[in-house]
């Protein structure tokens, strides 16, 4: 499947547009237009359902992008988070040294880098980190960073959240947000961009326990993308080999994604041990130490993270939900092709779709639509012929659509439309709410 086509296709229906467009656009930077934000808002909650509300020992937390610079002192992120720069000294492509075989030139996309003939410069290492200066003076003791990650300020907040939420050990904290990250080449659509939402979750445990709820954490999330709707077989766990573990990680698995460009990281799930809270208290000299009321004893916890992209994941959502396939038209025996986004229920940006088949036999099932509203992401749509709305409505995957025609006058029925059959029920207009929550399950 081509990229290309699902980038068409968000912009088409209004889910993503490149940033500033009317400027040329700034890279590595996307907005989410109507239908993208409701994906992305149903995308979190079902993360933050999955992991802090429907556990009791998970809490949540929203903490600043901007943190006191010595976070990032503690973290290493000043020292370490940098990437080998390189540029080609013909084309000025610019490039990362560590992904120079597998990157395309930036400035002509269909060769691979070095292609043009040109030499490489010498590797720099470049620190991802934005900088930017709080208050009014610009100068060096003003100088902080916007947050390459969410999960340093659950560590710097690790004491007052277990001492107001009275969590025993084990027991994690979470957090969705914004991140930043200065990326040298940001690529492919929105899998890798310079501002991006992260989901996190930092699970304190016992060192001793740290494997068991590693693998724990790995098949809870496995489990959460195919219930997102997630291919099975389109995920895969790779361990990182020792030497690409990153400077905190004692181990890491990734769990990937077959994407259009190949398998790619799609989460992190690391052993962190207690390299964190240590930095932190080493550099801020708090005592971010744990005192275990059972054995009397006082220890730093280990820590295993769950780090996922917002934006990641719905890329994959998208490239998983992709399907073009040929769909029988109102003539008989003749077929035309189709693009169906294959939307879990409960993440498609519209769940139910209300089309009157003529503007002026709307009245009725506006009425019907306002009351599924309340409860529903509903779309209330007159214009256009029915097929042209289907196929509209089959793009942006809404999983029902509810068709009220001349005979609905007499008879009191709608006809529901299934997205993924393209078969079609009539159901008595009294009875439409509980078909429709039979359909959906409980969402
Ligand atoms: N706290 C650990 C951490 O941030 P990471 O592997 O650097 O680890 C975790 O990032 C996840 O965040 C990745 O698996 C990916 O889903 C997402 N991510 C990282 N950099 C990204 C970028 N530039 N654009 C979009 N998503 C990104």
């Amino acid at each position: 499947m081509d990229m290309d086509k699902i980038v068409s296709l968000c912009k088409r229906r209004g889910l993503i547009f490149q940033s500033s467009e009317i400027y040329g656009g700034i890279n590595g930077f996307w907005d989410f237009g109507p239908l993208g934000v409701e994906l992305k808002k149903k995308l979190k909650e079902s993360w933050w359902r999955h992991i802090v509300q429907m556990r009791h020992d998970v809490v949540g937390l929203d903490t600043s992008i901007i943190a006191h610079p010595q976070t990032w002192v503690a973290s290493g992120h000043l020292a370490n988070f940098t990437d080998p720069m390189v540029d080609c000294k013909k084309c000025k492509g610019r490039f990362r040294e560590d992904q120079i075989d597998t990157d395309r030139c930036p400035e002509k996309p269909s060769k691979s880098p070095r292609e043009c003939g040109g030499e490489l410069t010498a590797p720099r290492q470049f620190n991802l980190m934005f900088k930017t200066y709080v208050g009014a003076v610009q100068d060096d003791s003003a100088v902080a960073y916007l947050r390459p990650e969410t999960c340093q300020s659950i560590f710097t907040q690790f004491k007052n959240v277990s001492i107001t939420s009275r969590k025993k050990i084990p027991f994690g904290i979470a957090q969705i947000g914004k991140s930043f990250r200065n990326e040298i080449t940001p690529r492919n659509f929105i899998f890798r961009s310079r501002e991006f939402e992260q989901m996190e979750l930092e699970f304190f445990v016992k060192a001793s326990d740290s494997p068991t709820w590693h693998a724990y954490w790995i098949q809870n999330q496995l489990d959460w993308f195919c219930g997102i709707g997630v291919g099975k077989e389109k995920l895969r766990i790779r361990p990182h080999r020792a030497d690409e573990l990153a400077h905190y990680a004692k181990a890491c698995s990734d769990i990937e994604y077959e994407f259009p460009f190949g398998w790619s990281e799609l989460e992190g799930i690391a052993d962190r041990s207690d390299f964190d809270l240590t930095q932190h208290t080493k550099v801020s000299g708090k005592d971010l130490s744990y005192f275990d009321d059972e054995t009397k004893q006082k220890f730093t916890p280990a820590v295993v993270e769950v780090s996922v992209g917002v934006d990641r994941t719905l890329l994959t959502l998208l490239c998983d939900a992709y399907h073009e396939e040929l769909a029988p038209t109102a003539e008989a025996g003749e077929s035309e092709s189709r693009v169906v986004m294959r939307f879990h229920p409960s993440i498609a940006p519209i769940t139910v779709a209300f089309l009157p088949l003529a503007k002026k036999i709307g009245a009725p099932l506006a009425l019907v639509e306002q009351e599924f509203r309340k409860s529903l992401n509903t779309d209330f749509d007159e214009v256009g012929s029915i097929g042209k709305r289907y196929r509209r409505h089959d793009e942006i995957g809404t999983p029902f659509c509810v068709t009220y025609d001349f005979q609905s006058e007499q008879d009191q029925k709608v006809t529901v439309r299934h997205r993924d059959s393209m078969q079609q029920e009539r159901v008595a207009l009294d009875q439409l709410k509980p078909y429709l929550q039979k359909q959906l399950g409980n969402l």
